[in-house]
């Protein structure tokens, strides 16, 4: 083996041929999959897009590093299905430019979380996370209830995410400044628009406790509130199993 080793490196066009196989060997293992990544990815027809407040509270997470403790994806392991719920899909991560799936866990995996706690309890826990879990390492973030949302540049966020494949409509690109606002102010006239273009399910609530303004924290709650609960593809390969048994 040794001998022929050293033949080839004395004849360079050789050599270079023979790299070249034993390099492409590596890149086709790595490419191969994704010729079947139309039968890797599971369908969703029903899921839905972010509202304007949501990818604003998606874009103060990922402001933050909270991707930095969290991780957003239950792995196919017992445990992780057990602790958080059935694991990630990657359907699930369609609409996430870019995926927060993270690969550090301080804190525990945020995929699931919508709907886990109430509003008041992320509120109470974002602005000091001792008050709600006393042994908590995570920082505090005050300020999220004193600083005003900036909603002006999100019709741009959504025209930027509609270009890399997420289906924002013109009216909803147009009307991203209103639904952010309608989202979290509930009686505001503003608020009926959502639903009519994110659908009934959205939930319109003043996320802070706040309804007379439109807070950071506001964007972020709404975001966490959401998370795992775009689309229940992930529920069904569950419940078809629990059928069967
Ligand atoms: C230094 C690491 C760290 C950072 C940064 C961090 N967290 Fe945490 N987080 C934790 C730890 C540790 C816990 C578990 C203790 C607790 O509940 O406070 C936790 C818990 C949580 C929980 C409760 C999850 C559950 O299922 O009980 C939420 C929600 C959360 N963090 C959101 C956030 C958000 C949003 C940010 C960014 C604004 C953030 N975290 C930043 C470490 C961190």
């Amino acid at each position: 083996m040794f001998g022929t080793h050293y033949k080839l490196e004395r004849h360079s066009i050789g050599l270079t041929i023979a790299i070249i196989v034993v390099a492409s060997i590596g890149g086709l293992v790595e490419i191969a999959p994704l010729f079947t990544i139309d039968q890797t990815v599971e369908k969703a027809p029903n899921m839905r897009v972010y509202t304007p407040l949501e990818v604003a509270g998606r874009n103060i997470y990922i402001r933050e590093g909270c991707y930095a403790c969290h991780s957003q994806m239950i792995r196919t392991l017992r445990d992780e299905v057990e602790r958080y719920g059935p694991y990630s899909l990657a359907v699930e991560s369609q609409y996430d430019h870019p995926m927060l799936w993270g690969s550090k866990r301080t804190g525990p995996d945020l995929a699931r979380l919508g709907g886990k706690y109430s509003d008041e309890w992320h509120v109470a826990h974002l602005d000091n996370p001792r008050d709600v879990v006393p042994e908590s390492v995570m920082p505090a973030y005050r300020f999220l209830k004193q600083t005003t949302l900036r909603i002006d540049d999100l019709p741009q966020h959504l025209a930027a995410l509609r270009k890399v494949g997420v289906p924002y409509t013109d009216d909803m690109i147009r009307n991203a400044v209103s639904d952010a606002f309608g989202q979290a102010v509930p009686e505001s006239p503003q608020a009926d628009g959502v639903k009519t273009r994110y659908g009934e399910e959205t939930t319109i609530r003043a996320f802070d406790s706040n309804p007379g303004s439109v807070t950071e924290m506001d964007a972020l709650v709404a975001y966490l509130q959401i998370l795992g609960k775009l689309t229940d593809a992930a529920h069904e390969p569950q419940q078809a199993q629990a059928q069967a048994q």
